[in-house]
């Protein structure tokens, strides 16, 4: 009995990375997955690779059902072509993984329009689109569902050379926190989850230089995928859950936007004075912030 039987899935950008691991590691669970990938270069134009195609072969080989789609996450019709296969093949739709990305990293002073706005067409209207597509079906099916995005420590801390990327993934952070209280009265459940891994995105990156991709395996975020997807979290909506490691130790573990104790005055608005003078409890102590070693930068 695997915890996705009967279930269907589509998961974007599901041809490399953390996407393929969860493919492969939800069909194990049973559930019948639309592998979807445009197979692009990492900027985010199309190489017309088969990557879709190899992860659809791996699942069948081990027994599973799969059916490969190649559209484009940032379009309307792109994201009815992927709803419309898993219909068409599976007659259905359970699990939304909106995973799908792209980075343009630049400094800020250099980033043109172009670099802001395909991160954000992908990013951002990906995930609104991919949402509000599979809730419409999801709804009109009556059995609920579950919708989990991909958000970046990048959006909720910050990260050197990534503006476009943080203001998407932090936009990621808040809509799953909206769609999560506007879809609880349809039984349709929404998370993000934060990954953390060595993939063909991250390799380059300053913050993971020394680390190889048994350290920091892209297939961890796959049972936290499984996990919100399956009944086992029934209760739970609107978590960002971040899940991180390998060979170095595995963390998982809730993302939350949260509020210091503050400088609290019933008389009156403060003076920027007094706000100096109680700083300390304005802002959160760093030492009650738990942040895994590969996002302290230097
Ligand atoms: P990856 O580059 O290995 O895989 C992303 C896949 O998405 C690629 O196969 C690409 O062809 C596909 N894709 C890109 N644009 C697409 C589009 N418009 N339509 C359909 N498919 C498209 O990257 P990785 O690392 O697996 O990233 C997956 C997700 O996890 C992304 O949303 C990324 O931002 C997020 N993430 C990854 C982190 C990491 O440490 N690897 C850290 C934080 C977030």
């Amino acid at each position: 009995m695997g915890l996705l039987d009967e279930k269907v899935a589509v998961v974007t950008g599901a041809g490399r990375g953390v996407g393929r691991a969860e493919a492969l590691a939800m069909a194990k669970e049973g559930a019948k997955v639309v592998v979807n990938d445009l197979g692009g270069v990492m900027e985010g134009s199309e190489d017309r690779s088969t990557v879709a195609d190899q992860v659809v072969d791996e699942i069948k080989a081990m027994g599973g059902q799969a059916a490969a789609n190649y559209s484009d996450v940032s379009t309307l019709e792109g994201v009815d072509s992927m709803i419309w296969t898993a219909l068409n093949k599976f007659g259905g739709l359970d699990i939304m993984v909106n995973n799908a990305g792209i980075l343009r990293d630049k400094t800020l002073l250099n980033m043109s329009e172009m670099d802001w706005e395909m991160v954000q067409k992908v990013h951002a209207k990906g995930t609104f689109l991919g949402t509000r597509a599979a809730a419409r079906v999801m709804k009109t099916q009556g059995r609920g569902g579950v919708i989990v995005n991909t958000t970046s420590m990048s959006g909720m801390m910050g990260n050197f050379g990534q503006s476009n990327y943080s203001f998407a993934k932090a936009g990621v952070y808040g809509f799953t926190k909206t769609a999560a209280m506007e879809l609880g009265r349809y039984s349709i459940r929404v998370h993000a989850v934060c990954p953390n891994a060595y993939t063909r995105m991250t390799a380059d990156l300053p913050a993971l230089k020394g680390f190889t991709e048994e350290m920091l395996n892209p297939a961890v975020i796959a049972p936290l995928v499984i996990f919100l997807a399956s009944d086992l979290s029934k209760d739970l909506t609107g978590r960002v859950i971040l899940a991180h490691g390998g060979t170095i130790g595995v963390k998982v573990s809730e993302f939350k936007m949260t509020m210091a104790k503050g400088f609290n005055k019933k008389d009156g608005l403060p003076t920027a004075k007094e706000i100096a003078e109680n700083i300390d409890q304005v802002l959160i102590p760093d030492p009650d912030l738990d942040i895994p070693a590969a996002f302290r930068f230097a």
